[in-house]
């Protein structure tokens, strides 16, 4: 192999593992793929901060509104994201569950989570934790 040759593979094999922390083909594709889906949902976050800041900073009355806009189209991609991720991991799901849309303080969520045993306290999947959601169940 040429000198140029293994930089390019080298090159190669540093762009296909970009993120990774362990050696892509010892990984599966679904964890690769869920690799992929969690680098675009930082991704998205980090756009949503980049644009509240340029929102903030911004004196142009139009630009600020055109920001805006383009910061909340960046939360509905993220929301997607995790969507994506939620119906592939059973323990993000059991956390999402428990911790969004509720209304107590978040600690009390998950002392409410605790006292009730986990997944398994209500005996019908509820978590028992619809006085802390702050709706009707
Ligand atoms: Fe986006």
């Amino acid at each position: 192999m040429t000198p140029s040759a293994r930089n390019r593979t080298e090159r190669t094999t540093v762009a296909q593992s970009a993120g990774l922390h362990e050696d892509g083909e010892l990984l599966s594709d679904e964890t690769k793929d869920r690799h992929r889906a969690l680098v675009s949902l930082q991704e998205e976050l980090e756009a949503v901060d980049w644009y509240d800041q340029r929102v903030e900073a911004a004196t142009d009355p139009e630009l600020k509104t055109l920001l805006a806009h383009n910061r909340d189209e960046e939360k509905e991609h993220a929301a997607m994201v995790l969507e994506w991720l939620r119906r592939r991991d059973a323990v993000l799901d059991e956390q999402l569950r428990t911790y969004l849309f509720t209304e107590a303080p978040v600690t009390e969520v998950e002392d409410a989570a605790m006292g009730a045993g986990g997944s398994e306290a209500a005996g019908d999947g509820s978590l028992g934790l619809g006085s802390l959601r702050g709706v009707e169940q």
